[in-house]
Formats: structure tokens, C-alpha cells, sequence
């Protein structure tokens, strides 16, 4: 039984002993308070805010920052902020929860130089969403053509009450506050797109847009989007598409970026090529996607007609994606190596045919006036 009792308590000492030494290497720390979620009307941004840990005055020889992770419920990843601020604005879908967790961290000689961790504190945040989800306006869409407006279009949800009215609003940081759109489209009365202008300042940024609605006596659910304005970047054709034709049966392809606020060093083309062989239209085969703007290719198929097109979007050192532009197109003709011998031929022809003509002619000519010579002396003699 002594034995027993004696058995249990060095285990306990032991015990006691690992959890102590191994609590004395690392300081614990604990999570920050007070976590809160505001919405300063941004329509999208959040402010977050926290306290520091209660005991943090007591690692004057560490330096304490934060973890911050964020996502809208849904999301499968976390996008994290490492900082030592206790304020942060950050973007969120507000059609969905808003979630956000944060931890301390310490770091330096009281923590014998290895990183402690504290606990996590959560927080969730959701705007209060008012009417139907059916009534919220649907294929929303938008396209930043040539880097210099911004053209978005919805159609109407698919509760749309009578006499309902649309209207866009947008946030960027740069902006005061939010702004509504000065240029809609329209269809029969009712606003279904907006034209969004002078939006360089947005590039590179978050773009927050809501479109809500109201219609007497009933709510609309409000869509928000938050836009990347370089990921919808749309340019125009290429210009100045030419095309030549060497010697070695090569195809010069050449042309210039388009127009526009597009920074040229930011597109990508793809040059297609279509040779016609004479039989049903011939199909349109990709030769080259690339950066440059010259492009030369020998030719597969000697055929006598070929076109070449040529268009761009947004290359990746620029955006993660964007929108093609419309092709520029360029057909031309080329003669076949036949087509060449016949047409060296064909002078040939025509000179050995008229030469023979000529000698014909002139032996018509001798013929004809021995003829005439012979009937002078026939003469001659009768009068004699
Ligand atoms: C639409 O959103 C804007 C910006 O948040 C707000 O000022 C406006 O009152 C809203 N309109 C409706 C009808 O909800
Ligand atoms: C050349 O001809 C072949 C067969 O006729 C066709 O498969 C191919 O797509 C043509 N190439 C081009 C660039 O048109």
C-alpha cells in the first residue's frame, strides 16, 4: 500500500516537474479583448478593432503583434494581416457573414527568442439583409474597357415590383464617402447599367459597388460586389495590322497596341491564321500567344489566299485575368509557286505566239508581192 502511495506520488512530482520546466521555457500569452466589428458605410469595408492582452506591460522584453485572419463565410481560405496596430479596415462580401479571428503574438527574449501564440478571439459581422432574395437584380457584369471606364449592366431581380428603382454605388479608399452613379443606362424607364468614369485612382484597389432598390412599400435585397478593376480590363483590337510575305515564303505579321489608357506593357495577343484551300472556309488555327507585337511564321499550307487576326487582353504580369478584345483582321493573297512558272510562261507564250504571227505575216507579204511581180511581167507580156 506505502508503495503503492510512494508509486503515485513520484509520478505526480515527475509529472509536476515536466509542466512546470516546460511552462517556465515558454511565456504564455494571452489573447487580445475586446474584438469589434463596425461598418463605416463603405459598402464593403469593415473597421476592426481590438485590445491588447491584459498582461501585456509585464514583456518589456519582447515585442507583441498580432495575427489577423479574415474571410466571408463560405470561404474556404483565411486571408491573413500580420501587424502590430490595434485598427484595421478590411474588405468583405457584405451579402455574407463577415468573419474574422485574431491572436496574439510574442516574440523576443522573455520568450527565450521562440514565437508564443496565444488563443484565438472570434468575432462575425453581417449587415441586416432587408427583402426577398429573389429581389435582388441579377447578371450583374462589368467591363473596364481600355482602362478607362467602367461599364457594368444587371437585369431586374426576379421579384420586381412596379415602378421599381435601381441605383449604383461605389467606394473606393481615396473616396470620401460612398458616391452614386451620374451616367445609367437605361431600359423603358428603369436604370439596368452605369457607366463609371475617371476611375484611375481605383486601379490596383478594391472597388466596392451596391446596387439596391426601392419600389414603394416593398424592400429590395442589395447586391454588393467588391470589382478589381484590372481583372476586367478589356482592350480594343491591335491597329495597324499588316502583313508580308519574304522571299522564303515567311509571313511578316506586324501591329500596334490599340488606343486607350490600355498600358501597353501590360497586354498579351494571340495570332490566329486561317489558309484557305480553296474548298469549304477554312478554319482559324492559333499560331502564337505572346507579348510581342511582330510575328513571323512559314507558311503550312501554300495555299493562295490566307488571313491572319490578331487580339489582346491583359497579360498575367498585369492582372490574374481579363477580357479578349474583339480581332483585328488582315486577309491577303499570295501566288503559288504554279501561279509563278504560269506567269513566267504566259510572256513566253505570248511573245513566241506573236513572233510566229509576225513571221507568218511576213511570209504572206513575200508571197503576195512575188504574186504581184509575176502579174506585172504576165501584163507585160500580153502588151507585148
Ligand atoms: C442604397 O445604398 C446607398 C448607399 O449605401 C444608400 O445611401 C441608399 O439609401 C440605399 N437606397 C436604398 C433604396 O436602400
Ligand atoms: C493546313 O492544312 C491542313 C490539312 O489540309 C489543316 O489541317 C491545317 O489546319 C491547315 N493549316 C492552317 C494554318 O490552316
Amino acid at each position: 500500500m506505502a508503495l503503492r502511495w510512494l508509486y503515485t506520488l513520484s509520478i505526480a512530482l515527475v509529472w509536476g516537474c515536466v509542466v512546470s520546466s516546460s511552462s517556465s521555457y515558454h511565456a504564455a500569452v494571452a489573447p487580445p479583448q475586446d474584438l469589434q466589428i463596425t461598418d463605416p458605410g463603405l459598402l464593403g469595408s469593415l473597421d476592426i478593432e481590438w485590445k491588447p492582452p491584459p498582461n501585456v506591460q509585464t514583456f518589456n522584453e519582447c515585442t507583441v503583434k498580432y495575427k489577423f485572419e479574415y474571410r466571408n463565410t463560405g470561404d474556404r481560405d483565411w486571408k491573413v494581416i500580420f501587424t502590430g496596430k490595434l485598427k484595421l479596415r478590411v474588405g468583405f462580401d457584405l451579402s455574407r457573414t463577415a468573419e474574422v479571428k485574431v491572436q496574439t503574438l510574442l516574440e523576443g527574449r522573455c520568450a527565450d527568442d521562440v514565437e508564443v501564440q496565444s488563443d484565438w478571439i472570434y468575432d462575425t459581422f453581417q449587415v441586416p439583409l432587408q427583402g426577398k432574395l429573389e429581389s435582388e437584380v441579377q447578371n450583374f457584369h462589368c467591363i473596364y474597357h481600355d482602362w478607362e471606364y467602367l461599364k457594368c449592366t444587371w437585369q431586374p431581380g426576379l421579384l420586381t415590383p412596379h415602378g421599381v428603382h435601381y441605383g449604383l454605388y461605389y467606394w473606393y479608399e481615396g473616396l470620401d464617402h460612398t458616391t452614386q452613379c451620374d451616367d445609367y443606362i437605361q431600359d423603358h424607364g428603369i436604370n439596368i447599367g452605369c457607366v463609371l468614369q475617371n476611375l484611375s485612382q481605383a486601379e490596383y484597389k478594391d472597388l466596392s459597388i451596391c446596387v439596391n432598390g426601392s419600389a414603394a412599400a416593398t424592400l429590395l435585397r442589395p447586391l454588393y460586389v467588391t470589382l478589381r478593376l484590372h481583372n476586367l480590363a478589356k482592350p480594343s483590337p491591335p491597329k495597324q495590322l499588316a502583313v508580308s510575305m519574304s522571299a522564303s515564303e515567311e509571313l511578316h505579321i506586324v501591329w500596334s497596341p490599340p488606343g486607350g489608357e490600355t498600358p501597353p506593357q501590360c497586354l498579351e495577343y494571340e495570332v490566329q491564321l486561317a489558309e484557305d484551300q480553296g474548298e469549304a472556309k477554312a478554319a482559324w488555327a492559333s499560331v502564337s500567344t505572346q507579348m510581342e507585337t511582330a510575328l513571323t511564321i512559314s507558311r503550312a499550307n501554300q495555299s493562295r489566299i490566307s488571313c491572319v487576326r490578331v487580339r489582346g487582353r491583359t497579360n498575367i504580369f498585369c492582372a490574374d485575368q481579363g477580357f479578349w478584345s474583339e480581332w483585328t483582321q488582315e486577309c491577303f493573297s499570295v501566288f503559288r509557286k504554279e501561279d509563278k512558272q504560269l506567269f513566267i510562261l504566259i510572256p513566253v507564250l505570248l511573245s513566241l505566239s506573236s513572233s510566229l504571227i509576225i513571221f507568218i505575216l511576213i511570209g504572206q507579204c513575200k508571197k503576195s508581192t512575188s504574186e504581184m511581180e509575176n502579174g506585172v511581167g504576165l501584163a507585160r507580156h500580153r502588151l507585148i
